[in-house]
C-alpha cells in the first residue's frame, strides 16, 4: 500500500481542529507536519479570490484533477476563482485513441469548479504538443486534417458549452522571432487554421471567450509584435477573437519592464488580456533572498494586471511547488509557485494579496524547518514509515525528531537516523552524515515498526 500523493503533505496552515480530526482517523497514509520554527503563516486576509473580485479580476490556478481532495482541494477551492486543467483537456488526454474519448479528469475539474463557484479556463484546443499519437503519426490530406480539427473543437467545446468561461483555442502558434511555428497545423493548413479554429469554437459555444495563448509574449518584442499583428488582422477580418493569453513562465528577477505597456496595447486593440500560466522559477535551493525577489516578481505581474482594466486576471501554473512542471523540465530549477511543497504560503502569496489590495494583516512568512511523517507501506502487523525534514528560509546543522506512539507501535529498525524508543516515546537523531539541512533543502529517514489494532499518525516535533 503506497500512500497517495495527496496525503503526503499536510500543511502548516491547517487548523488544529482539522489536524486533530485527521489524527483521530488513524489513517495509515495520513501525514503530520509540525514546524520547528514559526511557520509561514497564512494570511489573515480574505482569500485571494475575494481580493481579486474586489478589483474586478479573476485569480486562477492550473490543477491536476486527481489531487483535488484534502489540503490541495481546500486551497484550490477557497483561494482561486478560476481553474485551468493543466493537462486534462488537451487532445492527447481526451481522445487517446481515435473515436474513444476520456473526459473523466476534465469532467471532474469542471464539476469541482461548479461546486466551488469557480470559472473554468479551457486549455487547449489547437497545439503543437500533447496531441494523440494516432493524430501525429497519421497520414492525412489537408482536408482530412481540417475536418479532424473541426470535429475535435466542436466535440470538446460543445461538451462544456456554458461551463467553460474562456478557451485557450490556439496555443503557442509563434516562434521566438515572430514567424509562425512549423507544426502539424501550420505545415498542412497554413496560417488560416487559426481563424478557422476560432470560428469553429465560436459556433460551438457563442458565450465562451476565445483566446490565443503564447509564452515569451509578456513584454514588447518580436514575438508579441507578431501576436499583436495577428489579433489586429483577425479583428479586421471579423474573426471571433476575444482575448490574448500571456503565459508568463518567468525567471526570477526577469519580469519584463514593458509588461503593463504590452497588456495595455492589446487592450487598446479591443481584446481582453489574461496572464494564463504564471510561475517564477529559480535555481534551487530557494533561499530567503530568492523568495523575496520572487515575491516582488509576482507582485509586479499582478500589479500590471490590476492597472489595466481589460486585464481579466491572472492564473498561476500550479499553486504549490509539489504540483509544478518546472523541476521536470528545467533541471536544478523549481520553487516557482506561491505555496511550497508542504502548502505553506511563500512570500509570493503575501505579495499577491498586497497587489490585490490586501496585505494589511498578512503575517510576513518567516523561515521554518518542518517534519512530515508518512506511512509508506503497511502490512498485517508492520509498516514502513518515513520522515522528511525540510527547510525554507531557515537551516539546520543537526536535528532530532520526536513523537509519541499512542497505540502500541514499536520501531524495530531505522535508517538514516539513530532512533530509540522508550515506552511510547520515540526519538530519532540525525546520522553523522545528514545533520545539515540547508535553506531550501530536505533530508529523509526511514524505519520499520510493528503495529496492531490501529496505527494513528503521531505529531512530530523537531528539536
Ligand atoms: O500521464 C503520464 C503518466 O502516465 C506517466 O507516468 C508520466 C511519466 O512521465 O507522464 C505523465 O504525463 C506527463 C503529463 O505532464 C501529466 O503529468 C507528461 O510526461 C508531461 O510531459 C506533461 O507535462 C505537461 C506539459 O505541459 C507538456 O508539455 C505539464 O504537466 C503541463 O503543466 C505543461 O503545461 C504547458 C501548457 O499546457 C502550455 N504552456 C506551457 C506549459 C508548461 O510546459
Amino acid at each position: 500500500m503506497t500512500s497517495p500523493r495527496t496525503t503526503g503533505r499536510t500543511p502548516a496552515t491547517r487548523s488544529l481542529a482539522t489536524r486533530l480530526a485527521a489524527l483521530a482517523t488513524g489513517a495509515l497514509t495520513a501525514v503530520a507536519l509540525f514546524t520547528a520554527a514559526a511557520p509561514a503563516a497564512h494570511a489573515a486576509d480574505a482569500p485571494l479570490r475575494d481580493l481579486a473580485a474586489a478589483k474586478g479580476k479573476v485569480i486562477g490556478t492550473a490543477v491536476t484533477g486527481s489531487r483535488l481532495t484534502g489540503t490541495y482541494g481546500d486551497i484550490a477551492g477557497t483561494q482561486f476563482s478560476s481553474l485551468t486543467p493543466g493537462n486534462a483537456m488537451k487532445w492527447g488526454s481526451v481522445e487517446p485513441t481515435q473515436g474513444t474519448f476520456n473526459w473523466s479528469e476534465a469532467d471532474q475539474i469542471v464539476a469541482f469548479a461548479r461546486a466551488h463557484g469557480q470559472q473554468v479556463r479551457g486549455h487547449t484546443l489547437v497545439w503543437h504538443s500533447q496531441n494523440p499519437s494516432w493524430l501525429t503519426n497519421g497520414t492525412w490530406t489537408a482536408a482530412q486534417l481540417s475536418t479532424l480539427l473541426q470535429n475535435h473543437i466542436t466535440t470538446e467545446v460543445s461538451r462544456y458549452r456554458g461551463q467553460v468561461a474562456s478557451w485557450d483555442v490556439v496555443n503557442e502558434p509563434f516562434n521566438e522571432d515572430g514567424t509562425y511555428r512549423s507544426d502539424l497545423w501550420y505545415d498542412n493548413l497554413g496560417p488560416s487554421y487559426i481563424a478557422q479554429a476560432l470560428t469553429w469554437a465560436r459556433a460551438a459555444d457563442p458565450d465562451a471567450k476565445l483566446y490565443i495563448n503564447d509564452y515569451n509574449v509578456e513584454g514588447v518584442g518580436a514575438k508579441s509584435d507578431a501576436l499583436y499583428n495577428l489579433v489586429k488582422s483577425l479583428k479586421a477580418q471579423g474573426v471571433p477573437i476575444d482575448g490574448v493569453g500571456l503565459q508568463a513562465h518567468l525567471i526570477l528577477g526577469q519580469v519584463p519592464a514593458t509588461l503593463q505597456q504590452n497588456i495595455q496595447r492589446f487592450a487598446d486593440l479591443g481584446v481582453d488580456v489574461s496572464v494564463t500560466e504564471l510561475d517564477v522559477r529559480m535555481q534551487l535551493p530557494a533561499t530567503a533572498a530568492k523568495l523575496t525577489q520572487q515575491a516582488a516578481d509576482y507582485k509586479a505581474v499582478f500589479a500590471a494586471c490590476v492597472a489595466v482594466s481589460r486585464c481579466a486576471g491572472v492564473t498561476v501554473w500550479g499553486f504549490t511547488d509539489s504540483d509544478s512542471w518546472i523541476p521536470d523540465v528545467f533541471s536544478g530549477y523549481g520553487a516557482a509557485t506561491p505555496y511550497d511543497e508542504n502548502y505553506a504560503p511563500k512570500p509570493a502569496y503575501g505579495a499577491i494579496a498586497e497587489a490585490l489590495g490586501g496585505g494589511g494583516t498578512t503575517t510576513p512568512p518567516t523561515g521554518a524547518c518542518t517534519a512530515s511523517y508518512e506511512v509508506v507501506s503497511a502490512w498485517n502487523n508492520g509498516f514502513t514509515g518515513q520522515v522528511r525534514i525540510s527547510c525554507s528560509g531557515a537551516a539546520l546543522s543537526s536535528w532530532k525528531a520526536t513523537w509519541t506512539y499512542g497505540a502500541g507501535q514499536r520501531i524495530t529498525q531505522a535508517w538514516n537516523a539513530a532512533c530509540t524508543q522508550s515506552g511510547t516515546a520515540v526519538s530519532c537523531a540525525n546520522a553523522g552524515y545528514n545533520g545539515t539541512v540547508p535553506d531550501g533543502g530536505s533530508v529523509t529517514f526511514g524505519f520499520n515498526a510493528s503495529w496492531s489494532g490501529s496505527n494513528p499518525v503521531p505529531v512530530v516535533t523537531l528539536g
